[in-house]
C-alpha cells in the first residue's frame, strides 16, 4: 500500500494527543510540526495544550498552531488533587488519547496516570536511568553530564508511572560529548535529537493503540 493511501486510511483513527508543558515548548513544536506535515499527519493531532505556567512560551505557540490551550495554575487550587482533577477533566473533554509531557515540571495526578496508563509519555534530556529522578530537570542535568566527564549524553522518551522518570523507555538516542563541550553545548546537541525522537516515539505508541482497536 502506498504511503498516501496508508495516510488516507489512519484518517478514520488519527488519535488526539494531549501536551502538558511548562516553559519555552520546542518539543510541543516539534509534535505540531510533524503531525502537520511529518511522520504523524494522518496518525495523531494535538488537540489540547495544557499549561501550569501563564507565561510558558509554548502557549503562543499553541494559540499559532491554532490549537485549544488552557493554563491550570497550582497556586489556584487548595490541594494537588482538585488541581490535577481539573486537568484530567480538561483532558477528558478534548478526547485525549495519549498525554505527552514536554517540558512539564510537575508530577503528574495519580488519577491521569491510572485513567491513561501506558498512554503516557515524557521526554527527558539524558540517558535514563542516569541523571533522572527529582530535581534533575533542564539545565541541571547538562551540568551534571559535563561534571561526571561522561563521553555520552542523549534524550529518553519513557512511558510515564507514579515515580519521576522511572516508567518504560521508548526510544533513546545517543549523543557524543567532546571534552571542550559546555553544558550549554550539551543541551543544544541535545535538543536537537530530542525534536526528531519525540515524534518517533508517539508514532510507536498511537500505532500500538490503532492495532489494539
Ligand atoms: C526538554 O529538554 C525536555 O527534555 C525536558 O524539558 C525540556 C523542555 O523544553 N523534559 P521545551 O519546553 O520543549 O523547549
Amino acid at each position: 500500500m502506498s504511503k498516501k493511501a496508508k495516510e488516507v486510511l489512519s484518517l478514520y483513527d488519527v488519535k488526539c494527543l494531549g501536551v502538558l508543558v511548562s516553559g519555552s515548548g520546542a518539543n510541543l513544536q516539534s509534535i505540531i510540526d510533524s503531525t502537520n506535515d511529518g511522520i504523524l499527519k494522518g496518525f495523531a493531532k494535538v488537540v489540547l495544550v495544557v499549561s501550569n505556567n501563564p507565561n510558558a512560551y509554548a502557549l503562543e505557540r499553541a494559540k499559532k498552531g491554532n490549537i485549544k490551550s488552557v493554563c491550570v495554575e497550582r497556586r489556584n487550587f487548595e490541594d494537588e488533587e482538585s488541581f490535577n482533577d481539573v486537568i484530567f477533566s480538561e483532558l477528558q473533554n478534548m478526547k485525549v488519547d495519549v498525554v505527552c509531557l514536554a517540558g512539564y515540571l510537575r508530577l503528574i495526578g495519580q488519577k491521569i496516570v491510572e485513567n491513561y496508563r501506558n498512554k503516557i509519555l515524557n521526554i527527558h534530556p539524558a540517558l535514563l536511568p542516569k541523571f533522572g529522578g527529582k530535581g534533575m530537570y533542564g539545565y541541571h542535568i547538562h551540568e551534571a553530564v559535563v561534571k561526571s566527564r561522561d563521553m555520552i549524553s542523549g534524550a529518553t522518551v519513557h512511558l510515564v508511572d507514579e515515580n519521576y522518570d522511572t516508567g518504560k523507555i521508548v526510544i533513546q538516542k545517543k549523543i557524543r560529548i567532546f571534552s571542550n563541550y559546555t553544558p550549554q553545548d550539551v543541551a543544544e546537541k541535545v535538543s536537537n535529537i530530542e525534536h526528531k525522537i519525540y515524534p518517533e516515539a508517539i508514532k510507536i505508541l498511537v500505532d500500538g493503540l490503532s492495532k489494539n482497536l
